[in-house]
Parts: structure tokens; C-alpha cells; sequence
């Protein structure tokens, strides 16, 4: 890279403001010379463009060289028709830069054993990364309503994989357990939906080429009742788009809050969007009870995939660890930390 990395911050709705002030804060404090360039989306760009991803938007995502994105969701545009409401600003970044693979690690920060919704033996054990397919599946399937023979209305969304969609996400997942205690568990519903049929073929096909990779199948229903189960038994999990939305969330609550939980978003070639796996929580926004850690370890996320910066990406993730094993804590995690204080903590913790 020749000029200062380019970071485009699209702060968007809700808390998504007041966490990626704070993730910015963090990275400026380090000094490590990127450039950033802020844009609306979401309800906020409705608001201020009339379409929650404006043209302009989207083309500063596309030159920028990574993306640190704040949340979407905003009561207010409910009634709006589906392409026009604040989370087709999400889903159309996902598709347009086929961000395709979605990293969601999740981990037990020590100290936090007392938030989880589990004994604190079972969370302290955990350390997985749940890989889930971004571009695919139910959520970019064809959609429609209408109205059946007898006179009923109806909705209907399609699941569909086809097989280089499957592949190149399988191989994310015996890469990221590669890297780790090489271990993967596919989860699908095989034993009802053909899309996870074909989904299972493949990832085996793919795991030729990982001969060290002990490769599990595991049904949906399962891997939720195993994620609170056994988490420990976990190393990394691939899935498709919906069933790892929905695992994700869960497995959140496992280490303590949905607050905690950062992500990364990536393309072929290593171009990332990371954002908290966390919503825009309008019941809070504005008042300072965010908790900015899922953003600042957003931002960390980002050092290490998309610079190879990884010794700065440490340094926030030990900064975060030190200040939550000070006691300092925001309202999800039973504290009453403000935003703007754990960020300060966290600055100063660097
Ligand atoms: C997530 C969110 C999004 C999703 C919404 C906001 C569209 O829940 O990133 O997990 O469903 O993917
Ligand atoms: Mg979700």
C-alpha cells in the first residue's frame, strides 16, 4: 500500500455512532498513520439521502481499504417498503463487495464469567470462531408475497447454494482451523433441507484438502443445544447465512454479552468490512450505555485481516482485557461504565 490506508467509518444507526466514535478514537490513538472518511448509511442515510445506501456511500466502501461499520435498524422506517429499510444497507455492501466470508469469534474475556448465561466453569472454556457465509442462503434467495388459490397470503423466501458458494466458504473454515486447534464442525440441516444436502457434499469434498482437519457434521437444532451444552467443544463452526446469524447471537450470550462480540466480513482477496455482530439497540441510543467493546475489537479484527498489523491488533484486545479485569463494566454487563469512559479506559490502557 502506497498512500495511508483508507478507512471508511459508516457509523449508521442506533448505538452505531457512539461505538465506532470510540473504535476510531482507539485506532487514532495508536498511530499508525490511516486515513478516515466517514459516510451515512443506514436510516441515516434515508434520512439525509433518502436510501439507506446512498451511491456514495457505496463507492467510498469500494475505495476504501477497509471498512469499520457501526450498526443499521431504526423503528422509524418499519413501514417502509423492504428496499428501502435501514438493513438493506448491510445486505447490499455484503453483496456488492462480495464480502462472503464472516468471522464471529467469541471468547470468554476473564472476569466476565459472572455475565454469561452459563456456569462460569462452562463459559471460561470457551474460545471458538463461528465462520458464516454472508452472501448466500435464504437471506439473497428469490422473495415474494402473494396471495394462494384459496385466498391466503402468503410469503415465501428461497434457500439456494450452489456449489462454489459452498466451497470457497468450506475452505475458510478448514483455513481458520488451520490456524487454530484444527478442528470444524459444518453445521446444516441435512436431515431436512437439500440445500444443506449439497452442503455437506461439498464440504467434504473440500476437506481432501485438509487431510489435519478433523471435520464434524452437525445438525442445527444440535449445534444450538451443544453451543450451551459443551461450548468448550468447539474450535470453529461453518455455516450458511441464517443459521449462523442465528448461532451467533447465541453463542454471545455464552461469553457474557452481545456487546462483547466483533466481526470481520471479507472478500476473496482479503477486503474487509468489520462491524459488531451486536444491532442499533434504539431503546438505548444516545444515552451512553453502549458498550463500545465489540466495535474497538471490530477495529482490532481489522489491524490483523485486512493490514497484517498484528501487533497493534494485540494491544487493543490486551487494552480491552485489562480494563474489563479492572471491574470496569457498561449496563449489558451489569455495570454502569458509560461509553465515552470505557473508551477513555480503554485509550489509556494501550
Ligand atoms: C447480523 C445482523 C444482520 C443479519 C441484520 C441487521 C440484517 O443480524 O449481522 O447478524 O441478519 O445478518
Ligand atoms: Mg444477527
Amino acid at each position: 500500500m502506497t498512500h495511508a490506508p483508507l478507512i471508511a467509518i459508516l457509523p449508521g444507526d442506533g448505538i452505531g455512532p457512539e461505538v465506532t466514535a470510540q473504535a476510531r478514537r482507539v485506532l487514532e490513538a495508536l498511530g499508525l498513520g490511516l486515513a478516515f472518511e466517514e459516510a451515512p448509511v443506514g436510516g441515516a442515510a434515508y434520512r439525509a439521502a433518502g436510501h439507506p445506501l446512498p451511491p456514495e456511500t457505496l463507492s467510498l466502501a469500494r475505495r476504501a481499504d477497509a471498512i469499520l461499520f457501526g450498526a443499521v435498524g431504526d423503528p422509524d422506517f418499519d413501514g417502509l417498503e423492504r428496499a428501502l429499510r435501514p438493513e438493506q444497507a448491510i445486505l447490499g455492501l455484503r453483496k456488492s463487495l462480495a464480502l462472503f466470508a464472516n468471522l464471529r469469534p467469541a471468547r470468554l474475556f476473564p472476569g466476565l464469567e459472572d455475565a454469561s448465561a452459563l456456569r462460569p466453569e462452562i463459559a471460561r472454556a470457551i474460545d471458538l470462531v463461528i465462520v458464516r457465509e454472508l452472501t448466500g442462503d435464504v437471506y439473497f434467495g428469490d422473495k415474494g408475497r402473494g396471495i394462494t388459490h384459496t385466498g391466503l397470503r402468503e410469503g415465501h423466501d428461497l434457500m439456494r447454494y450452489d456449489e462454489v458458494e459452498v466451497a470457497r466458504i468450506a475452505r475458510v473454515g478448514f483455513e481458520t482451523a488451520m490456524k487454530r486447534k484444527r478442528r470444524l464442525v459444518s453445521v446444516d440441516k441435512a436431515n431436512v433441507l437439500e440445500t444443506s444436502q449439497l452442503w455437506r457434499e461439498i464440504v467434504e469434498e473440500v476437506a481432501r484438502d485438509f487431510p489435519e482437519v478433523e471435520l464434524a457434521h452437525m445438525y442445527v437444532d444440535n449445534a444450538a443445544m451443544q453451543l450451551v451444552r459443551a461450548p468448550q467443544n468447539f474450535d470453529v463452526i461453518v455455516t450458511g447465512n441464517l443459521f449462523g446469524d442465528i448461532l451467533s447471537d447465541q453463542a454471545s450470550m455464552c461469553v457474557g454479552s452481545i456487546g462483547m462480540l466483533p466481526s470481520a466480513s471479507l472478500d476473496q482477496h482479503g477486503k474487509g468490512l468489520y462491524e459488531p455482530i451486536h444491532g442499533s439497540a434504539p431503546d438505548i441510543a444516545g444515552a451512553g450505555k453502549a458498550n463500545p467493546c465489540a466495535a474497538i475489537l471490530s477495529a482490532a479484527m481489522m489491524l490483523r485481516h485486512s493490514f497484517g498489523m498484528s501487533e497493534p491488533a494485540d494491544r487493543i484486545e490486551r487494552a480491552v482485557a485489562a480494563v474489563l479485569a479492572q471491574g470496569k463494566r457498561t449496563a449489558d454487563l451489569g455495570g454502569d461504565c458509560a461509553t465515552g469512559a470505557m473508551g477513555d479506559a480503554i485509550v489509556a490502557a494501550l
